[in-house]
């Protein structure tokens, strides 16, 4: 594998090639990366990784200064899989040498719901550096986990909108034995929040088998799943029942017609805040 950290190594070592597949990470990689990995080099040849921290998503109060930077270990585990030709390591100066003053913003109806109601910004900062790391890498295929069901969805709209040539591959959620979502955030929790962290996606498949067994009430569904949580002592940001389309809540309608829908979830557990979703039929 090569490792490059400006854009003109990158450029040089992609000349030519007509099918790169991309994965575009923040680093401190683990088992659902390297999913994502495999995943991208089943769609392409060669595979580009890439790993930046990227300030513009996070909010001010937010974990950019501790986020995991974890380089060297993530260099070994690309090696041992295999799966990575390149691998691009920009520093902040590379990719923003100046103030970033052209933005992608996401409409409200896609980037302002859910995460991007909690996380004001975020959706920005993800579009921009998707787009800044598109033109860097210009790949065929990029691979995007549905563990980020919302930034999945705001990519891929992002490249139809702008008419981009990159196919949006999703990628199944990777999760521990226990059922917790793999992400570098879980790292943050301490033994007594991870022996309780799976408690979520119990909660969405709770929501899951309810809806199966015919309930048909949204709202009911989601207050209920809050007060599971809440009275483990997490601190709920949304759990939410929507369409799989549009993230748009459902209708009486799409309830009785079997629409496909998701219920995503955002909490916190002491300060880490965790996120997860499950995909689910009206019964
Ligand atoms: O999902 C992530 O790790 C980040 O949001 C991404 C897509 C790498 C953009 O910084």
């Amino acid at each position: 594998m090569k490792v490059v950290h400006t854009i003109e190594e990158l450029r040089d070592q992609l000349r030519g090639q007509l099918r790169v597949s991309f994965v575009p990470t923040m680093g401190n990689l683990h088992e659902g990366h390297l999913a994502l990995m495999k995943t991208a080099r089943h769609h392409g040849d060669p595979v580009v990784a890439s790993i930046f921290v990227n300030r513009l998503q996070f909010g001010p109060n937010e974990d950019f200064d501790r986020y995991p930077r974890t380089l060297a270990s993530d260099i070994e585990k690309l090696e041992r899989d295999r799966n990575v030709y390149v691998l691009f390591a920009p520093d902040e100066k590379e990719l923003y040498p100046e103030p970033q003053q052209f933005r992608v913003q996401p409409a409200d109806d896609l980037g302002g719901m859910l995460e991007g109601e909690f996380r004001p910004g975020f959706f920005e900062g993800v579009s921009t550096i998707v787009l800044k790391l598109f033109s860097c890498v210009q790949p065929q295929v990029a691979v995007f986990g549905k563990k980020d069901y919302q930034q999945l969805m705001v990519v891929r709209k992002m490249c139809r909108q702008f008419q981009l040539p990159t196919q949006i591959v999703p990628q199944e959620t990777v999760r521990a034995e226990d059922g917790l979502a793999l992400s570098s955030r879980n790292g943050y929790l301490s033994a007594d929040e991870r022996a309780e962290a799976p408690a979520l996606y119990r909660v969405l498949n709770d929501v899951k088998t309810r809806l199966a067994q015919g309930a048909r009430d949204p709202l009911a569904l989601e207050q209920e799943a809050a007060a599971v949580l809440q009275q483990r002592g997490w601190q709920v940001d949304y759990i939410a029942l929507r369409r799989q389309h549009d993230l748009n809540a459902p209708t009486a309608h799409d309830m009785q017609a079997g629409t496909p829908l998701v219920t995503l979830a955002a909490a916190k557990l002491g300060r880490t805040r965790l996120i997860d979703n499950l995909e689910m039929l009206p019964g």
